[in-house]
Formats: structure tokens, C-alpha cells, sequence
């Protein structure tokens, strides 16, 4: 028996983790699923959106499954990635024939965007120009203009370090190398903005490139710009795919829309010696209470978890499951074309699984 704890967030992430719940129920797995107080009943009860009952529970459980942060549930996935140091977020692109792909010819796309958890800008620290200019008058961008040249402003901070570049590269190794003993070609293709930024993104660069290969995988370098091009037009080129933390989140969105949208695109988050498991989406207030969101990326998610926590048997089981649902367009959600609510869709899942 395993033990799941599951952290819906708030807004559709209630809704999808109810739906990736029923489904994990309904196919007798040998799980015991933990429901700990967290996002916004947490939040009014215990005065934190993540209670530290909850994180031991998290921290002792075989698997976590996160719905979706929103207003006031951010403290959770902080909680999740960074403070548990999550530096590794693996995100599948896959297309499933029947989703509903804008591309003419979305057949045979499938492979991982590794975004850089931990680093770049994403962590968030900014503050005003003027303290900036105190603690370093000299510093001055590519036209020698100083910091003081602007007058009144804000900054932000990116950070890139080599043990932190180094150490997601070689999380990018061990995943081309998996794809690889599965028929990809074990590639690393890695996205910075070098060009412009040679000193932190170009470190990005510079290490991926060694660690790559000296592991003896092919290396390939694309700027952001030019990738966010080739994910749409040569989506089928790639394999895995390195990204600097904002990088990543931005052109994952953008590569879940080419394999069918937003609702189908799961995720995993890495550390050491941790793991939990996510969509990529947030909580969608737009479509939130409805019972329409696409359950899809958080049953893959809980797919992945899966495989993380020794099922890997059901986790393939699974996703073929979600491919049959797929295949027979029956039971989809609005954003696929179908009219199914969660729930539907989520049975229709359930249901090709026990029938495989
Ligand atoms: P979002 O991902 O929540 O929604 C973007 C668009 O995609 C919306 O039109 C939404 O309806 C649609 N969408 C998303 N998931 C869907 C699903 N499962 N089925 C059908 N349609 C779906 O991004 P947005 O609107 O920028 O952010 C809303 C909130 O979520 C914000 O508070 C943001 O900070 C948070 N967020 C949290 C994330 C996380 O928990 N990892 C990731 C992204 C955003
Ligand atoms: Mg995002």
C-alpha cells in the first residue's frame, strides 16, 4: 500500500484533483489517499495555506499529486517547489490522437520541456532602482549607462549559479538518457537568451554544453526567441528540452497549446530525495466552479507519480487509457470540443482503464 497526499489548491485545481481522485479510486490501485487541511479552509483554520501537518505529510508520503495555486494558495507550490527545493520540473509534450491540436500535423509530437526550477528571476527578488544605484553606482548596462541614469524605478535579480546549472544539466543527461533506452535520440537541446545576457545565461549555456557532452549526448543551443518558433513548427525535433526557469514556464504553455492545449499538460517536480506532481495549468478563475475543466493534465500527472512511486505498469496503463478516451472523442471536455464535465471525463478514463 502506498500513501498519496493530495493538495488540490484552489479553484479548478479543486475540481481536476476530485477528478484525478475518483480516478485513482476507481481503478483499485493499492493506495491509501491522504486529503491534509491546506489552501483556503487551511488558510482560515490554521492562518497558513499550508499548514506544517500538512507539509510532514507531504514529506512522509510515497507520492503528492498539487492541483493548482492561486491568490491564496501560492504559499503552496512556494512551499512545494522551492522551499523543498524542487530545482527539476519535467514536463511532457505529448500528443494524443483526438486532442484537439491547432497544428495541421500534430502526429508523433512527444517529448520532455526540463525547466529550471530553482533559479533566473523566477524566485522573485526586486526592489526599488534607487537602492540598487547605492550599493552599486558602477553598473552599467551594454551603452555604459549606470543605474543612476534612470532616476525613479524598479529592478529584478537573476540568478545563475554553476552548481545550479550544473545540476539540472545533469537531471537533463539521466532523462535523455531514459528516453533514449526507450528509442529517442537522447538529445539535449538548451534554451537561454545568450546573445543578449553572455554572462548569465551564456554560463547556462556553457555548462549544459559540458555536461551534455561529456555524458556523450548530443548538444544543441537555440535562443528563446528562435525556440518558441521551432517548438511550433518543428515540434518533432525535439527530445529534451533544457530551459532557464522563466524561459520554461512561458514556452511550456506555449508547447501544451501545440499538443491540444492547456487543460493535457502534466508535470513533475524534482529534488533531492523529493518529488511532487502537478498540471502545468493554474487555477483558471475564468471557467473555476463550472465542473469543465479538462481533468487530463493532473490524471497524467498522477500517472507520472505513479511511475515515481514503483507503478509504473499502472502509470503506462493509465496513460493509455487517457489516449483511448482520446481516440474515441466521446467523453471530452468544452476545451477539447466535447461538452463531458470533469467528472464525465474523468470516469471515461477510469472506465477505459478497467476495461483494458
Ligand atoms: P491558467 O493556467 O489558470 O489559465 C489560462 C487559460 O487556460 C484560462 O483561459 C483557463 O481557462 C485555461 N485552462 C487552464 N487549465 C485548464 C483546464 N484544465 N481545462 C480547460 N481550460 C484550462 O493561467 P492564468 O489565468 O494566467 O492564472 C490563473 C491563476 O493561476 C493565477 O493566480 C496564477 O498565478 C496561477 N497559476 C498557478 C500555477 C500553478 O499552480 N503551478 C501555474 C500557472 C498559473
Ligand atoms: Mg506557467
Amino acid at each position: 500500500m502506498k500513501t498519496i497526499v493530495v493538495l488540490p489548491g484552489e479553484g479548478i485545481g479543486i475540481e481536476v484533483v476530485d477528478a484525478a481522485c475518483e480516478v485513482l479510486e476507481g481503478i483499485g490501485l493499492p493506495l491509501k489517499i491522504l486529503h491534509p487541511p491546506q489552501g483556503a479552509a487551511a488558510l482560515k483554520e490554521h492562518g497558513t495555506p499550508i499548514p506544517e501537518e500538512t507539509k510532514r505529510a507531504a514529506r512522509e508520503a510515497d507520492g503528492v499529486l498539487f492541483g493548482a495555486a492561486g491568490p491564496s494558495s501560492s504559499q503552496v507550490v512556494s512551499w512545494l517547489r522551492w522551499e523543498m527545493e524542487a530545482y527539476a520540473g519535467v514536463r511532457p509534450v505529448r500528443f494524443f490522437r483526438g486532442m484537439h491540436s491547432p497544428l495541421v500535423d500534430p502526429d508523433g509530437i512527444d517529448y520532455v520541456i526540463l525547466r529550471e526550477n530553482s533559479q533566473d528571476l523566477y524566485p522573485g527578488r526586486e526592489g526599488d532602482l534607487s537602492e540598487l544605484a547605492r550599493v552599486m553606482p558602477d553598473l552599467a548596462d551594454k551603452t555604459g549607462r549606470t543605474i543612476g541614469h534612470f532616476g525613479a524605478g524598479r529592478f529584478a535579480v537573476k540568478v545563475v549559479t554553476p552548481a545550479g546549472v550544473e545540476r539540472i544539466a545533469r537531471f537533463a543527461v539521466e532523462l535523455a538518457r531514459k528516453r533514449q533506452a526507450l528509442g529517442k535520440p537522447g538529445k539535449v537541446t538548451c534554451v537561454t537568451k545568450s546573445n543578449v545576457l553572455p554572462k548569465s545565461d551564456g554560463l547556462f549555456q556553457q555548462i549544459s554544453e559540458r555536461v551534455v557532452r561529456d555524458a556523450g549526448l548530443e548538444f544543441e543551443h537555440f535562443h528563446v526567441d528562435d525556440m518558441a518558433r521551432r517548438l511550433v513548427r518543428f515540434p518533432r525535433a525535439m527530445d529534451v528540452v533544457l530551459c532557464m526557469n522563466l524561459y520554461g514556464d512561458i514556452l511550456s504553455d506555449l508547447a501544451a497549446e501545440t499538443a491540444g492545449g492547456l487543460g493535457l499538460a502534466p508535470s513533475g517536480c524534482f529534488g533531492d530525495g523529493w518529488a511532487y506532481f502537478e498540471s502545468v495549468h493554474g487555477s483558471a478563475p475564468d471557467i473555476a466552479g463550472q465542473g469543465i475543466a479538462n481533468p487530463t493534465a493532473t490524471i497524467l500527472s498522477a500517472a507520472m507519480m505513479l511511475d515515481h512511486i514503483g507503478l509504473a505498469t499502472e502509470a503506462q496503463r493509465l496513460q493509455n487509457a487517457v489516449g483511448r478516451v482520446y481516440h474515441d472523442r466521446k467523453t471530452l471536455t468544452p476545451d477539447q470540443g466535447g461538452s463531458a464535465t470533469t467528472r464525465a471525463m474523468a470516469q471515461a478514463v477510469a472506465a477505459a482503464y478497467r476495461s483494458a
